[in-house]
């Protein structure tokens, strides 16, 4: 879809990383008698055109909540769809990411109940872009925000960190992306005003956005009102701007 970038978009001020909870895909799809499943299906173009529309006007990091280690409290069925539909996004659309430059990431737990073969395709589509440099992708799968600090002082510990050395430059470096910088923007859709266990420690000091827009209606140009919003912003981080 085109859209034309707001005139107002000061684009030397993009945010370096946004992340999104793509949220609403079942209440959008039973608004129209559909089964919960075709919601998370209509997501995939609301992504895709995020993701173009994020290259367009130069953000380096996104970072987009697809499947939480809560959500394995759905219905198996539901499970068992979004493992199946995730895998079969990675092997329709990872050359197409490639093509465009983008770099794919993954945070998560790998080694708990995320079938073999979802592991699989996750590894070839971070290989396969693995040198790109226009954006970086993260797809959280299998994510939470506490499992990730956990496991970060798990290794930790398993590595005999001395306790009087860590700081926040340590935890960091033991994060499942230890690359990743601090989210400066967070878009939540759906009209949900909560994190949901989404990158705790990176969000810190984002500027936080919600819409009421469900993610299958989600498209370039309300991440460029959302940037907008975030350019109108005084972020601070504890400090006083003059
Ligand atoms: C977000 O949409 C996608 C995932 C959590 C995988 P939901 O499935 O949570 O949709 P709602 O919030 O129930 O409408
Ligand atoms: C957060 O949405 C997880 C993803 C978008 C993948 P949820 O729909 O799972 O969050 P809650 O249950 O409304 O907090
Ligand atoms: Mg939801």
């Amino acid at each position: 879809m085109r859209s034309v970038i707001p005139a107002a978009l000061d684009l030397s001020r993009v945010p370096q990383h946004v992340a999104c909870v793509m949220d609403g895909n079942g209440r959008w799809a039973q608004a129209q008698g559909m089964a919960r499943t075709e919601g998370h299906a209509a997501g995939e173009e609301a992504l895709f055109d995020t993701i173009e529309g994020a290259q367009e006007v130069g953000i380096k990091w996104l970072t987009v909540f697809a499947f939480s280690t809560e959500n394995w409290k759905r219905p198996p069925e539901e499970v068992k769809f979004l493992m199946g539909f995730n895998e079969s996004l990675l092997v329709r659309r990872s050359h197409e990411l490639h093509e465009m430059g983008v770099r794919i990431r993954f945070a998560g737990r790998r080694n708990w109940r995320v079938p073999k073969r979802v592991l699989r395709r996750m590894d070839d589509a971070v290989e396969l872009t693995q040198h790109n440099t226009d954006m970086t992708l993260t797809i959280a799968f299998n994510y939470g925000g506490r499992a990730e600090i956990i496991d970060a002082i798990k290794t930790m510990a398993a590595d005999g960190i001395e306790m009087e050395r860590i700081d926040e430059g340590t935890l960091e470096r033991y994060l499942y992306d230890p690359t990743m910088p601090d989210v400066d923007l967070l878009i939540r859709t759906s009209g949900e005003h909560r994190l949901s266990n989404f990158l705790l420690w990176q969000v810190a000091y984002s500027e936080l956005l919600f819409t009421e827009t469900l993610w299958p209606d989600f498209r370039r140009n309300d991440l460029y009102h959302a940037i907008l919003e975030y350019q109108a912003r005084d972020r601070r981080f504890g400090g006083l701007n003059r």
